[in-house]
């Protein structure tokens, strides 16, 4: 449930890359803790770059970005005490799970932040095998996760963000090439995590899931600036806008059959 309390607070960020790449440029937003939102926007338009900010992993060159009132940035991350707490609090699933998994079977895969947090075995024991139960990974444990199909890997990068029991979850397209149930128990997961208080970040390209995984949807256009925020269900309807974003295709729209059930009611 969304609180009102002010967890992340952005202030004119803008970020390019060392080649040159613009990826967000005059970001003014802010999320409260609790609340569950999610990015759209077209390939490129900065939304994993977004969640990277958020997540620390990239600095704001531009601008400012405070999470619970302290500024995230290469001086406050480089503190060892702050960026432990804040490691600690901010989980984030890559979009590309190849990028986040490293160990050597799915069991060390999601343990391994645990052991790093150096908590006792029995607990480690304990958090991973809730893990493993929650998303039902029990016939994987053994395996290396690079020889897992796509689906697969995701689902166990989810687990190894989720034994750390973070209070912040960045879920880079979290049910991308997932199958329908798999998915389902996805967006299960994620409503009952934010029932529990946890504060979710989601990106998706799936607009037919964002009322739920979403209380409030934020837009990206192609030119990386944040170009409308609100309720989903208001997004949702202003196909216009979704058509500028390069969100919904305008062809595509014409046959009923193929169009978006949440946008069809935006002709009424
Ligand atoms: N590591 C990188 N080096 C250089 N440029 C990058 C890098 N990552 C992303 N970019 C560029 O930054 C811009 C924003 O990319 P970003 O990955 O944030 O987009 P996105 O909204 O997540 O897209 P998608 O929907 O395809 O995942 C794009 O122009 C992209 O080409
Ligand atoms: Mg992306």
């Amino acid at each position: 449930m969304a609180g009102d309390e002010l967890l992340y607070e952005l202030k004119n960020v803008g970020f390019h890359y060392p080649s040159g790449e613009q990826a967000l440029e005059q970001i003014d937003l802010t999320i409260n803790r609790g609340e569950k939102v999610v990015l759209l926007g077209a390939n490129g338009s900065g939304k994993s770059t977004l969640l990277k900010l958020l997540s620390g992993l990239l600095y704001a060159e531009e601008g400012a970005i405070r999470f619970a009132g302290k500024t995230l940035d290469e001086e406050s991350l480089a503190n060892e005490e702050f960026s432990f707490a804040f490691r600690r609090r901010v989980g984030f699933v890559f979009q590309n799970s190849d990028a986040q998994l490293f160990n050597s079977n799915v069991w060390e895969e999601i343990a391994f932040g645990p052991v790093q947090l150096g908590l006792p075995e029995a607990e480690v024991r304990r958090l991973v095998d809730d893990v493993i139960a929650m998303l039902g990974l029990e016939r994987f444990t053994h395996r290396p996760p690079f020889k897992l199909s796509g689906g697969e890997k995701k689902l166990v990068a989810v687990a190894s963000v989720l034994s750390l029991n973070p209070d912040v979850l960045l879920l880079d397209e979290p049910t991308g090439g997932l199958d329908p149930r798999t998915q389902r128990k996805l967006i299960h997961l994620i409503r009952k995590l934010n029932e529990a208080g946890k504060t979710i970040i989601t990106t998706t390209h799936n607009l037919e899931i964002v009322e739920e995984i979403a209380d409030r949807a934020l837009v990206f256009s192609e030119d990386h600036h944040l170009v409308a925020a609100g309720a989903c269900l208001e997004i949702l309807s202003n196909r216009d806008m979704l058509v500028r974003v390069n969100l919904v295709d305008e062809e595509f729209h014409r046959h009923p059959h193929g169009a978006n059930r949440i946008l069809i009611h935006a002709h009424d």
